[in-house]
């Protein structure tokens, strides 16, 4: 059958229905409550749901791409995340409408009909995020009721992360990846290294590089921004609807939240910020008032 000619349409579909499954996508938003506005929290939260398993795959396709020394198909899949970070971090605006009396009516219905829970049940988020690098194993308690997710997130953990599979191909490269960096436990968090960070100064400083060593890193500091900012708007509508009260842990949510702010992926490539580039013989601003 040559690529062009028509396949077959399964019954009682169209071609659009069968391949965009839309008949079972718009079963999947089932309101506990009579608030007029549940619909867009589910959706809102699904769609979420969607891009972090989307993210997951492109990185996961990303390590696959570092792995066979293939950098531009990798910067290419790796620009797809900041791309997919755009729609994710707008699907705040749609419950941006919220008061707490509006997310507190539809919580409590939820409460009532499954039990007490926790977006940190969510383990899509959570494999997205040991993905990036974030290794905190403590994560892994809220997933005892789901045997199969469990397993899941807990080989994830014990897997090369991201920023290893990048520092993995920096060393075949040619620069200088400690091997107790490369040849560890990956289930413990990563303790970032001024070799490292010397690796990231060479990469910026050395114009005769190879421009995509460059675009590699600006591309990740890219993603690294798109999950700060999700957290940063997350935090905000908490701020809105919740207020200091008690969330899952009878801790006060704000300050249990707020401290996640500073979980920066790639954590070299941001402290190496800082010594990039020669410092002007003098501040600018003085220049300025010794010309006139
Ligand atoms: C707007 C109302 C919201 C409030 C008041 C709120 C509150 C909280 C609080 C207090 C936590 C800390 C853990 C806990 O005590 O449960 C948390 C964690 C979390 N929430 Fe929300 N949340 C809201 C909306 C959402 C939405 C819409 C999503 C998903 C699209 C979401 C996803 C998450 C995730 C992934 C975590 C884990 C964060 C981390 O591990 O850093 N939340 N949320």
């Amino acid at each position: 059958m040559s690529d062009t000619e028509p396949g077959i349409t399964p019954a009682g579909h169209t071609p659009y229905s069968a391949w965009i499954q839309t008949d079972v996508l718009h079963t999947l938003q089932r309101p506990v409550s009579n608030h007029p506005g549940e619909h867009a929290w589910i959706t809102s939260v699904q769609v979420s749901e969607l891009y972090w398993m989307l993210i997951i795959r492109e990185i996961e396709t990303a390590q696959r791409q570092l792995r066979a020394d293939d950098l531009p198909q990798a910067c290419r899949t790796l620009e797809r995340i900041v791309a997919h970070h755009v729609p994710l971090n707008a699907t705040w605006k749609s419950i941006a409408w919220m008061t707490p009396t509006d997310l507190l009516s539809i919580l409590s219905r939820a409460v009532e009909t499954y039990g007490k829970d926790t977006a940190l049940q969510g383990w899509t988020y959570r494999q997205m995020v040991y993905l990036l690098g974030i290794r905190q194993e403590e994560h892994l308690q809220h997933f005892t009721p789901q045997p199969a997710r469990w397993q899941q997130l807990n080989q994830v953990l014990s897997e090369p992360s991201l920023y290893d599979d990048v520092l993995a191909y920096l060393d075949r490269a040619g620069f200088a990846v400690p091997a107790a960096v490369r040849v560890r436990d990956y289930r413990q968090p990563y303790v970032p290294t001024t070799a490292v960070e010397q690796v990231w100064r060479d990469i910026y400083g050395n114009a005769a590089l190879s421009p995509d060593l460059r675009r590699l890193g600006e591309t990740l500091a890219d993603i690294a921004e798109g999950f700060a900012e999700w957290k940063h708007l997350h935090l905000m509508a908490t701020r809105r609807t919740f207020g200091h009260r008690a969330a899952y842990f009878g801790t006060e949510g704000i300050a249990w939240l707020r401290p996640t702010l500073d979980e920066l992926p790639f954590p070299e490539l941001w402290s190496a910020r800082g010594m990039i580039g020669d410092p002007p013989a003098a501040c600018p601003h003085m220049h300025k008032r010794e010309r006139t």
